[in-house]
């Protein structure tokens, strides 16, 4: 799926369902985040038009996820808890090339960001297969395909705007090293968990 080495064992999802206050608020952060990451992507790089045009848009759309989420939290009587660290995405930004040209940073950012979307699709799609609450399967399942539409707008753009970085060979890269990653998680009540 997605080109994602390792996919999530679907234990997991009852994992999550058995602690569905503490799942809801890390996901609620991880929407937040997101929209940051695009808010940041746009503000480093306002000379593609279309990347500004499209970013924003994202931006917009995680922020109606966190919207969502918090409504559900709200509705099933759980508090959002402050934001969670996320071990898998601090792991993920260590890999991300700093040190080569503005353009390999740059694409290495979008591919990061694609990175975090490819595996969020995956697991929104374990929970909305698995978890035996219709509703949240429901939003889970919804969430999933725009997830799905973000990781190919950032790897897009990583392709559309490289000078010196070859994407295809990056992107197997990253693939690589997330597979490796995502072996020591899938045992805890966090998206990336
Ligand atoms: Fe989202
Ligand atoms: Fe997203």
């Amino acid at each position: 799926m997605l080109g994602l080495k390792l996919l999530t064992d679907p234990r997991w999802a009852n994992i999550a369902e058995s602690n569905l206050g503490e799942i809801l608020t890390d996901h609620a952060w991880c929407e937040q985040k997101a929209a940051s990451n695009a808010i940041m992507l746009i503000t480093q790089n306002p000379e593609y038009e279309d990347l500004v045009h499209e970013l924003t848009a994202i931006a917009i759309e995680e922020m109606q996820h966190f919207q969502m989420v918090i409504d559900i939290i709200k509705e099933r009587g759980y508090t959002l808890g402050r934001e969670r660290k996320d071990d898998y995405v601090g792991r993920l930004l260590k890999f991300a090339k700093k040190d080569g040209s503005r353009n390999q940073a740059f694409i290495d950012r979008l591919l990061f960001a694609a990175m975090i979307e490819a595996r969020s699709c995956e697991r929104f799609r374990v929970l909305s297969k698995n978890i035996k609450d219709e509703n949240l399967g429901k939003f889970y399942y919804d969430l999933m395909v725009s997830e799905a539409n973000h990781y190919t707008t950032f790897l897009n753009f990583a392709k559309k705007y490289t000078v010196d970085v070859d994407v295809d060979k990056r992107w197997q890269e990253w693939l690589d090293f997330e597979g490796d990653l995502i072996q020591s998680y899938g045992t805890k009540e966090y998206i990336h968990g």
